[in-house]
C-alpha cells in the first residue's frame, strides 16, 4: 500500500478513540521490526525519522527502505520527520516522499514558533503533506531543544488552542510532564492527566505525546543483566499511557524502548553465543526484540486490529 499521511492515520485514531504509535528508526533492523509487527497486529502505524536519523543512515537511503516497506503491506504507514529543526530538512523530506512532518519551533517564543510553524503548514500544506509542532517544552531534552529541565514548560491549553487556530496545524505536541530518553522521573511517574483533558476539550486536532517509553523493567533488567548500565532508568507506566490516551492524546512516540529492547536482544545474544561473529545472526535477535515491543505498544495503545 503507498503511503499514506499522520493525519489520515490520527483522524481515524481520534475519531475511534484509540493511539496510533510513532516508532523511530536508524537503520533497516528497526524499520524491518515496526512494519512486521503492524503488519502482523493489523494496526496502523507512523514510521518517524529524526534529523539525527537523517545525519546517521542518510535521507534517501532511509525514505527509499520506508517506501519498499510501505508496498510489502497492506496496513496504513506514515513516514514522518519527528523533531524537524530546519527548514531545509523539512523541504528536503518532502522531497523525498516523506508524508508527514515535525516542525519543532518548541524552545522559541511563542510568536516565533507560529511563525516558524505557518511556513512549514504553508509549504507542507500545498503539496498534500501534514504538519506536527509542538508548543510547550518537555523536561530534560537539552540534546532536542536545548532547555534545561528547569526551564521545562508544561502546555497552556489556551495557548494551544490560539497556536492551533494560528498556525492551521495538523497534529499538536503537548508537555504533560514526559520527557525523552531513559531517565523521566526521579520520583513517581506522573503524567498532568487533566491537562491533557483541558487542551483536549479547546483543541480540535489529534494530540501527541512525546517521551511516551515505557523504560519496561523486565527489558532493562535483561540487559544489565548482560552487562548494561542504566541505573535509575525509568518511564511512563503503561496504566498512565491508557489514561493519557482516553484523555485525549492521539499520537505516541516511542524510541527509547525500541533501543533498550534492541540493546537487551544483542547483548543476551552475544553474551550466550561469544563464538558468533556473523552480524545478521545479533542484529536479527535485536530485530526479534524490536518487534515484539513494537507488538507490546500497538495492543496497549489500542492500535491493534484497527488497520
Ligand atoms: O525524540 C527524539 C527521538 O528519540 C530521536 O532521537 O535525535 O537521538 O535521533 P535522536
Ligand atoms: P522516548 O524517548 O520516550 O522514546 O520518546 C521518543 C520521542 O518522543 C520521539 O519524538
Ligand atoms: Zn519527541
Amino acid at each position: 500500500m503507498a503511503l499514506v499521511t499522520m493525519k489520515e492515520i490520527l483522524d481515524d485514531a481520534r475519531k475511534r478513540g484509540y493511539g496510533v504509535g510513532a516508532f523511530n528508526i536508524n537503520n533497516l533492523e528497526f524499520l524491518k521490526a515496526i512494519v512486521e509487527a503492524a503488519e502482523e497486529e493489523k494496526s496502523p502505524v507512523i514510521v518517524a525519522v529524526s534529523e539525527g536519523a537523517m545525519n546517521y543512515a542518510g535521507i534517501e537511503y532511509l525514505a527509499e527502505l520506508v517506501k519498499v516497506a510501505a508496498g510489502k503491506v497492506s496496513i496504513p504507514l506514515a513516514l514522518h520527520v519527528d523533531h524537524g529543526k530546519h527548514w531545509e530538512v523539512i523541504v528536503s523530506a518532502i522531497r523525498h516522499g516523506f508524508t508527514s512532518v515535525m516542525i519543532d519551533a518548541s524552545d522559541k517564543s511563542f510568536e516565533e514558533n507560529v511563525e516558524i510553524t505557518s511556513k512549514v503548514v504553508d509549504l507542507a500544506h500545498a503539496v498534500g503533506v501534514t504538519v506536527e509542532a509542538e508548543i510547550g517544552r518537555l523536561r530534560g531534552v537539552e540534546d532536542i531543544v536545548n532547555v534545561s529541565e528547569r526551564e521545562a514548560v508544561l502546555t497552556d491549553p489556551r495557548e494551544a488552542k490560539e497556536f492551533v487556530e494560528l498556525t492551521g496545524v495538523d497534529a499538536l505536541a503537548v508537555a504533560v510532564g514526559t520527557s525523552h530518553g531513559a531517565y523521566k522521573f526521579k520520583g513517581e511517574p506522573k503524567l498532568d492527566i487533566q491537562r491533557i483533558r483541558k487542551i483536549r476539550e479547546l483543541v480540535q486536532i489529534p494530540l501527541v505525546l512525546h517521551g511516551a517509553s515505557g523504560v519496561i523493567p523486565e527489558i532493562v533488567e535483561l540487559a544489565e543483566r548482560y552487562g548494561a548500565k542504566l541505573k535509575g532508568a525509568r518511564g511512563v507506566p503503561d496504566d498512565q499511557i491508557k489514561e493519557a490516551i482516553k484523555a485525549g492524546i492521539a499520537k505516541i512516540n516511542i524510541d527509547t524502548d525500541l533501543r533498550l529492547s534492541f540493546l537487551a536482544g544483542v547483548r543476551e545474544y552475544l553474551h550466550e553465543n561469544p563464538d558468533i561473529f556473523d552480524p545478521r545472526k545479533y542484529l536479527g535477535e535485536g530485530m526479534k526484540f524490536v518487534k515484539e515491543t513494537v507488538r507490546m505498544k500497538m495492543r496497549l495503545f489500542g492500535s491493534s486490529g484497527k488497520a
